[in-house]
């Protein structure tokens, strides 16, 4: 008799991100079991039916099916994406007074459950309710995480790569801090084709005129809000995101990705009791060794700043 262990994961909201998460883990055939769960159970059946409607073409056989709480239980993964619809012009900050309604009893019901896999929150803001999360469900650090600007470094290298017409994975380097406004390139840990990016731009400089560091920040801050204008919110971006993570995670790759974490005392961040991205090492045990960036004075400043603006909406919601 075959005994092994089945892989689960469980995605909680099937509104436009958490119908595109579930399509990316199931295209990739990342799992054994993917589960939905959905206020509206009707919503969560539908969209399994219509997922394992295309079992006859997906590489890699799926089971498919709506849940309840009581799948978390023995879930490898679950991943939060329920949250509020997104309003045309609002920040990830303006959605935290709804975000939390619907998710503090989501957390409640997943600690409720007696689940002890690796917790991923993609609702925003993202590093508050990481935060939030972790505190709610008492689950150990390691196991709690948020996408974070794992997003925002997949948008500055694809931006980095229409700039140069090379492929976007040729860009090493993150994007760390909030995911949101404060967000910051550290462009001391950048390099591109082998050199660092300044020094390509440097010797490129006529093919590259206009170009600057802080231009493809900026784009990069602002590339969600940009395409929440033209189509009303993203969920593509988020989803090849959130399936990258869910893949290093199960199949224990160790990939090091910046995700929304615990902060506490590491290296020169200086920083305790804060969800932030920074740059991790990510395997079946959840969040593992951190890099030491060596980060500029600058760019501590940065950091901080980002830490002081998160600290403060963490402010508005500790109970
Ligand atoms: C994004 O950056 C809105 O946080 C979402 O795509």
């Amino acid at each position: 008799m075959v005994t092994s262990h089945r892989s689960r994961v469980v995605v909680v909201g099937t509104g436009s991100v958490g119908s595109a998460v579930s399509s990316a883990i199931v295209l990739q055939g990342l799992c054994d079991e993917l589960v939905l769960v959905n206020h509206n159970p009707d919503k969560a059946k539908g969209l399994a039916m219509d997922l394992m409607d295309g079992a006859e073409f997906i590489g890699r056989f799926v089971s498919i099916r709506q849940g309840d709480w009581s799948d978390c239980r023995d879930a490898d993964i679950v991943i939060v994406t329920a949250g509020p619809k997104p309003k045309p012009g609002e920040t990830r900050f303006q959605e935290l007074g709804a975000a939390i309604d619907i998710v503090d009893p989501i957390l409640c019901a997943i600690r409720d459950s007696g689940f002890d896999g690796i917790l991923i929150m993609v609702s925003n803001p993202v590093d508050v309710l990481s935060w939030f999360a972790w505190r709610r469900t008492g689950l150990p650090r390691a196991q709690v995480l948020g996408s974070g600007t794992a997003l925002d470094t997949s948008r500055m290298k694809t931006i980095i790569g229409e700039i140069t017409r090379l492929d976007p994975r040729m860009v090493s380097g993150y994007v760390i801090g909030e995911h949101g406004e404060s967000q910051f390139v550290p462009w001391s840990t950048v390099s591109f084709i082998g050199k660092s990016l300044t020094r390509y731009l440097e010797d490129n400089r006529e093919r590259y005129e206009g170009i600057t560091l802080e231009g493809i920040e900026e784009r990069t801050r602002e590339r969600g809000m940009a395409i929440k204008a033209l189509r009303g919110g993203t969920s593509q971006g988020i989803a090849a995101t959130v399936a990258g993570l869910t893949r290093t995670i199960l199949w224990n790759e160790r990939r090091v990705i910046p995700v929304s974490t615990l902060i506490d005392g590491e290296y020169e961040y200086d920083e305790h009791d804060v969800f932030l991205s920074l740059p991790v090492a990510l395997d079946a045990d959840g969040v593992g060794d951190f890099v030491d960036l060596h980060l500029t004075g600058d760019e501590l400043v940065r950091f901080h700043e980002s830490a002081r603006i998160v600290r403060e909406h963490c402010a508005l919601i500790a109970d």
